[in-house]
């Protein structure tokens, strides 16, 4: 592995292996990484010559100050598991003076795409993803990028931004990667007290069950379930819920998932299926999740 913190510097090793005619596969990242990143690198290095894997906590992308300022940095943990990783790999570790030298004035829209889920709770979220990932695609210039499933909308949103900038590019979604007991690994995770760890998996079991309803419930009954089973889960269960500790479900919604837009039946999804994604408060950290249906 071999790490940069100049983008100067990472374009020109880029530039030579291309001229080497090796491929390069690229595996953006806010870093804290974990088991789901390895998996998208470890594949990304499976299916390319090299691998660009990008360490950058976007400022941009934050609509909350207090979640930017409590996303988890830990860069020398992040740039050993990479070392761990077989194949040849650049790590990029920019500064933020180095990655918006300028300030940023583009602005990215998605239309529909961006009206449901995190859109409406995060407004200008996708559109900081956008300016950093082009930003990515142009210093690493990859024939494939990977992106994990549990971020179900940012997928369809950056195969969007593809079509929009005409990059030719191939997104590659990869399968979440759960723990033993069904949490969704994702780098907010380590900010959970032990309490609040212990029942999160309650939010994957929620949704499995809700998997299972589908077969015979309609959607906006599905819907509701998941909702009020996760908002009493401190009710009904006060001895795992010290402290006042209890899940607030920010959105649960069904949608077809090529179009994003919610279902009102479950024949609506047609060929694309139907996927269920959640948002919900836990500890104060925000954990999302999708099932499919
Ligand atoms: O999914 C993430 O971690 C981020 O949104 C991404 C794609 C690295 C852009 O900052």
């Amino acid at each position: 592995m071999q790490a940069f913190t100049k983008i100067s510097e990472i374009k020109a090793a880029v530039a030579k292996a291309k001229a080497d005619g090796k491929t390069i596969g690229l595996v953006p990242t806010m870093g804290a990484l974990h088991e789901g990143h390895l998996s998208l690198i470890r594949r990304a290095a499976q299916e390319n010559d090299v691998v660009v894997v990008s360490l950058f906590v976007n400022p941009i992308q934050f609509n909350n100050k207090e979640d930017l300022a409590k996303y988890p940095r830990t860069v020398d943990a992040d740039l050993k598991l990479i070392e761990g990783v077989e194949g040849t790999i650049f790590a990029l570790v920019p500064s933020i003076e180095e990655m918006y030298p300028e300030p940023v004035k583009d602005v990215y829209h998605f239309g529909p795409l961006e009206e449901v889920m995190e859109g409406p709770q995060r407004p200008g979220h996708f559109s900081g993803v956008a300016v950093v990932v082009r930003r990515l695609f142009d210093i690493a210039t990859p024939d494939r990028a990977y992106f994990g499933e549990k971020d179900f909308q940012q997928l369809a949103i950056i195969r969007n931004l593809i079509e929009q900038i005409k990059y030719p590019i191939q997104i590659v979604a990869c399968p979440i990667v759960r723990a033993d007991d069904g949490l969704a690994l994702s780098s907010r995770n380590m900010r959970l007290s032990p309490a609040a760890r212990a029942i999160a998996p309650t939010i994957h079991n929620t949704l499995e069950q809700a998997a299972e309803m589908a077969e015979y419930e309609d959607v906006d009954d599905v819907k509701e379930w998941v909702m009020s089973t996760l908002a009493s889960f401190h009710e009904v269960n006060p001895d795992q819920c010290p402290d006042g500790l209890k899940f607030e479900p920010e959105y649960f919604e069904i949608v077809n998932a090529r179009t994003l837009q919610p279902i009102e039946n479950w024949e609506d999804a047609g060929n694309d299926g139907a996927v269920g994604c959640i948002a919900v408060w836990l500890d104060g950290v925000r954990l999302i999740d999708i099932v499919k249906f």
